[in-house]
Formats: C-alpha cells, structure tokens, sequence
C-alpha cells in the first residue's frame, strides 16, 4: 500500500448531544470526524472548536461555491477556527478556488482545501440538464485537474474514481471518498461502494464513512474493526 489511509467518522445526526454521545467512547481511537452543514448550521463555528477541543481533527464539509469575493470572505470568516480540512466545489472555477486558497493561506493556514467534482447524485441526465455535454466521469477529471492548478490540496471523489485520480494526479493530492460499505451491509442510497481496505489499496487518503458506523449495533466496535483495517492504529 502505498500513502496511508485515515478513517473519517462522518457525524451525521441531528443534534450536538447525540453527536458527542457518540464520540466520546472514541476519544483516542479515532482521529477524524467530519461535520456537515447539519450541524454547523444549527450551532455555529464554534462547534467546530467543541469538537477540537475533545482530541479530533475536524474535516468541515461546507462544500461553499459562491463568487470568488464572497467564498474568500467566508473562509476568512473561518479565521483561527481548528479546521483542518475544508470543501469547496471545484464548479465555481479557478479564480474562486485560487482566491479561497490565498484566503486559507491568512485565515486558516493549517487546513487543507479540498474539492469536490461532480456530486455522486449527479449522473449522465442530470449533468445535461445543467448544460454538461461530457460524462460524469470526464467531468470528475476536468474537475479534479482543474482544481489542482488552482492550489487546492486535494479532492472528494466517489471510490471507483480513486484509481483513475490517482493515475490522473499522482501520489500527493489528499483524495477522500465516501461511499464505504461492506458487501453484507446496506447500501442506503449510496450506489458506487468500495470496503474500506479496496478504498484504501485504490488510493484513498481517507475514507469518510457514516451510517455504517452511526446505525451499527456497537459503534466503537464498528470503528476499530476499520481502523484496524485499513491500518490506523491509534
Ligand atoms: O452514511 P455514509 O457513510 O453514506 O456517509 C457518507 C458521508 O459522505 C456523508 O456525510 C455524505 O454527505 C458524504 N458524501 C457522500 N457523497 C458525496 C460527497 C459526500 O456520501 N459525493
């Protein structure tokens, strides 16, 4: 294997209570949590400092796309805040994501900006019908390439994307991927899934994974049967 690969608990659920009721137990068994507008739109930045405060890396999933001026000003809206990954989509062009980097660079300069290419709930139809004649797939890597000439440090991609990105991009590029499951779980409404260790042997940095651990009968079981998996041992 080559870079190695960091599990993200994605704490997706609808309160702060319920959020660090599940962590807790975690507290130096797993280093990465990711929060999503879900909650940071019900509580603020400052939970991104609550969680922080507990031992964990926080991957900050606001995925903003807006014009160049008004995404630098939110990230430097995010100045000192203990973020250490960021997402922006790779759609709102080179000059936003340049100017969100140099921002990143004043505000928050020990978090890496990541971008997303092309949403998974976005397919063949759904791209014409914003106007993309190319493929999902095409689209991912004029996306992903673009975003890199424009300074970001990395990418979110589906799991099936990570062989031909890391081909694409080589072996520095931090690349994320949802969309983790076993063969034997739920799918939810997840469609492209890799296991946790084909993510990790593709060429993920990290893999993000949330009801397959939120929903398990034992989730500290659930996540140290990953982390052990992909090798992260804490
Ligand atoms: O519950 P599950 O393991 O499917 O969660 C995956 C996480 O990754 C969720 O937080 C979801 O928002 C996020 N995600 C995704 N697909 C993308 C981008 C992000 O599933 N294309």
């Amino acid at each position: 294997m080559g870079n190695p690969c960091r599990l993200i608990i994605a704490l997706d659920v609808e309160s702060k209570e319920e959020a660090l009721s599940l962590v807790r137990p975690l507290i130096g068994k797993v280093a990465w949590v990711k929060l999503g507008l879900q909650l940071f739109v019900k509580y603020g930045p400052s939970i991104v400092d609550e969680f922080h405060a507990l031992g964990f890396k926080v991957f900050l999933d606001l995925k903003l796309h807006d014009i160049p001026n008004t995404v630098s000003s939110a990230i430097k809206s995010l100045k000192g805040r203990p973020c250490s990954l960021l997402t922006l989509h790779a759609s709102g062009g080179p000059e936003m994501l340049a100017r969100a980097v140099e921002a990143a660079k004043q505000s928050i300069p020990d978090c890496q900006l990541l971008a997303v290419t092309v949403l998974t709930s976005m397919d063949q139809t759904q791209l014409h019908a914003v106007g993309v004649k190319s493929s999902p797939e095409e689209q991912v890597k004029l996306l992903a390439k673009m975003a890199m000439q424009s300074g970001v440090h990395g990418c979110v991609c589906s799991p099936l994307e990570l062989p031909q990105l890391r081909k694409e991009l080589g072996p520095k590029p931090v690349l994320v991927t949802p969309g983790i499951r076993y063969p034997d779980g739920k799918a939810d409404d997840q469609n492209r899934v890799m296991t946790p260790i084909q993510a990790a042997q593709a060429g993920a940095s990290f893999i993000v994974v949330g009801r397959p651990i939120l929903k398990a009968t034992d989730p500290v079981a659930e996540t140290i049967k990953i982390c052990r998996e992909i090798g992260e041992t804490k």
